[in-house]
């Protein structure tokens, strides 16, 4: 790490315009000589707070507390620490500094650092001019068009292309005077089979995405295939003298401004979830590249913002990904929740496929990441007998251990009742029982099958306090893929319907009596959806005395009611959501026993879902 000279550090005070500085983040105005008043870019606010003062060269927020000078503005704004901001601010006014103390090793290796950094500068440049400006990059410019990219988003993130040539970017370090070794030290080369110290450009027929620190700037690339011939899909710089794959999350620089208002940042996988966002207005947006998370990387998010929001694929390896982060999110103070994505779409399909408005609802049904546990388990796990129910409840107890108790924890409980359809107080108790360091799932004992409840633990700790608030739950159900789910989102989606017939009763009371109850994939839901269609009025009459598994579901029903409003079309959208499910259902028995019915049903489940989704996308017009 350098050290500059102190009389650097007071000229760049002087160089800086701290106004000029300040409003590139947030747009000012004059309220007195020297004073300047404007939207605070730390906190959300509507009214102005925030002050800034020409003279003493300093910013203060009485909204939020903020304040310092320009040095404190740069590391707080761009995630640096000082000699990182007196760097961008060197750079920014043209100040060269002053290294002291510097032994002459060490300042061969940096001066040698900046130049790579500077070739990658302009290997950048190099593709993003050859992306608009070659007849070559024709394919890639109607490409990204066709992905729906404006070009505006495609120069926010300096989007290039690669030439299919073998040498354009080395000639073009040649002339800019770079000797091969550095080209192939910045990433931009690799080395020939043939030997003789020859080397051919790394990147080539390929859409080039600029990788950049906090600072934005560029240590490597990420190059996207064009041609389905070309493998990998995505070739990124290998790790090098400057580019650490594991220590940066793409678009950070991009996103921290926004992430700092919201105190919140979204973590997505890939480099198109990344721009389709931030161009539907979703700013405050990262991604990991991939699913191997880091812990540096989780450090990087951590930075960005107090909440992470993982919008990652539904697959196996997204959710991997997931836990990961949850178990690095431990040890810090990092509040993580989870964007339900449908199966088999990444945010940037959501944009394209179902509009900026339905991505946006997306992220306002983030759930704790203790409900994604929750959810996954039951997903997972087999809940057609005893063992596997048993199983299920036992994997869950040291994720309720780590909850202490709260609304959160007694709506997770009703989760897992309806999951595995047992009586709420004993699945309850079951959850609460204490859990030892090696209490395997698949080892501890059959709770399930015990017939008297054991003795009801006290609840363990908050060990890491479970992650983030509790939103009511919503009904909406973003799961539209081929139905690989069993369980608890079938049993959500019943719940969410009947939830929304509470609050919708005067359709409800023409749609429950034609409703065949045999839609229902558990009796006891049959059986609820009857309860309801007698008792719309007051759902809690007429449940018998000793009926506690009625009863329970009812209170839970309405609880759920709490946060809905009365729709007529939410409603349809529940109820064909839940037709759409037994459709599924029945496709894929059809399909185990081979009956011949599985054509005639793929149809119907295709019209089930079409249905499904108009009613959402009617439903989402009404709600905007
Ligand atoms: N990735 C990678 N190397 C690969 C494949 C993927 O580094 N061989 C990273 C990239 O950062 C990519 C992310 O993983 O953006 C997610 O991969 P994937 O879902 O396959 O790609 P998408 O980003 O969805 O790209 P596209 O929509 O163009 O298929
Ligand atoms: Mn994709």
């Amino acid at each position: 790490m350098p050290r500059y000279a102190d009389s650097d550090k007071e000229k760049l005070r002087e160089a800086v315009d701290i106004v000029d500085l300040i409003s590139k983040r947030t747009e000012l105005r004059r309220s007195g000589p020297g004073q300047y008043k404007g939207l605070c870019p730390f906190h959300e606010e509507r009214s102005p707070s925030f002050s800034v003062d020409a003279h003493k060269g300093v910013y203060h927020c009485f909204g939020c507390g903020v304040g310092g000078d320009a040095f404190k503005f740069v590391q707080e704004t761009e995630g640096l620490d000082f000699i990182g901001a007196m760097e961008s601010l060197a750079q920014r006014v043209g100040i060269e500094l002053t290294v002291e103390d510097e032994d002459p090793r060490a300042a061969e290796k940096r001066k040698a650092r900046e130049r790579l950094l500077e070739l990658l500068e302009r290997a950048t440049g190099f593709y993003e001019r050859y992306l608009w400006e070659s007849q070559e990059a024709a394919p890639a410019r109607a490409y990204l068009v066709d992905r729906g990219f404006t070009e505006e988003t495609l120069r926010t993130f300096r989007v290039g292309y690669a030439p299919s040539a073998w040498d354009k970017l080395l000639m073009a370090g040649r002339a800019g005077g770079y000797g091969n070794r550095e080209i192939f030290d910045a990433g931009l080369a690799v080395k020939s089979n043939r030997g003789q110290g020859r080397i051919y450009d790394r990147f080539r027929r390929r859409i080039m995405f600029p990788l950049a620190d906090a600072r934005g700037r560029v240590l490597g690339f990420g190059a996207r295939a064009l041609g389905a011939d070309q493998k990998p899909k995505y070739l990124n710089s290998n790790d090098g003298e400057i580019f650490h794959k594991g220590e940066i999350v793409y678009g950070a620089h991009l996103a921290r401004s926004a992430a700092a208002r919201a105190d919140e940042v979204i973590a997505t996988e890939g480099y198109m979830d990344v721009l389709a966002l931030h161009q539907a207005g979703i700013v405050n947006v990262v991604c990991i590249m991939g699913t191997s998370l880091t812990e540096r990387q989780v450090g990087e998010l951590a930075k960005l913002g107090k909440t992470v929001l993982l919008a990652l694929d539904a697959d196996s390896a997204g959710q991997e990904a997931m836990l990961k982060a949850a178990k690095v999110a431990a040890r810090s103070k990092l509040a993580l929740r989870v964007v339900p994505l449908p199966v088999g779409l990444d945010p940037a399909d959501v944009v394209q496929q179902r509009g900026v408005e339905a991505a946006a609802e997306f992220f306002q049904h983030s759930v704790p990441f203790v409900r994604f546990q929750v959810d996954r388990e039951l997903e997972r796990g087999d809940l057609t007998d005893a063992e596997g129910k048993d199983k299920v409840i036992a994997a869950l107890r040291p994720v309720f251990a780590t909850l202490p108790p709260s609304a959160l924890r007694e709506e997770l409980v009703d989760v897992v009742t309806a999951g595995v359809a047992l009586d709420r107080a004993k699945v309850s108790s079951w959850l609460s029982m204490p859990v030892e360091e090696e209490d395997a799932p698949a080892a501890a004992p059959a709770a399930v099958q015990q017939s008297a409840p054991p003795q009801r633990q006290p609840y363990g700790g908050g060990r890491n306090g479970g992650g983030g608030g509790w939103q009511p739950r919503r009904s909406f159900e973003p799961d539209v893929g081929p139905a690989r789910r069993k369980g608890s989102q079938v049993a959500q989606a019943e719940r969410a319907f009947l939830a929304q017939c509470v609050v919708t009763p005067s359709l409800a009371r023409d749609l429950l009596p034609k409703l065949d109850k045999a839609t229902f994939s558990s009796e006891f839901m049959g059986r609820l959806a009857t309860h309801l269609e007698g008792n719309l009025e007051e759902p809690t009459a007429n449940i018998d005395e000793g009926d506690d598994l009625l009863r329970n579901a009812v209170s839970g029903l309405i609880a759920d009611s709490a946060g809905l409003t009365n729709s007529p079309t939410v409603l349809r959208r529940e109820l064909a959501l839940v037709e759409l499910k037994r459709l599924e259902r029945d496709h894929r028995a059809a399909i185990a026993a081979s009956d011949g019915n599985a054509a005639g049903l793929r149809v119907k489940v295709d019209a089930a879902k079409q249905r499904w989704e108009e009613l959402v996308s009617q439903s989402l017009e009404e709600a905007a």
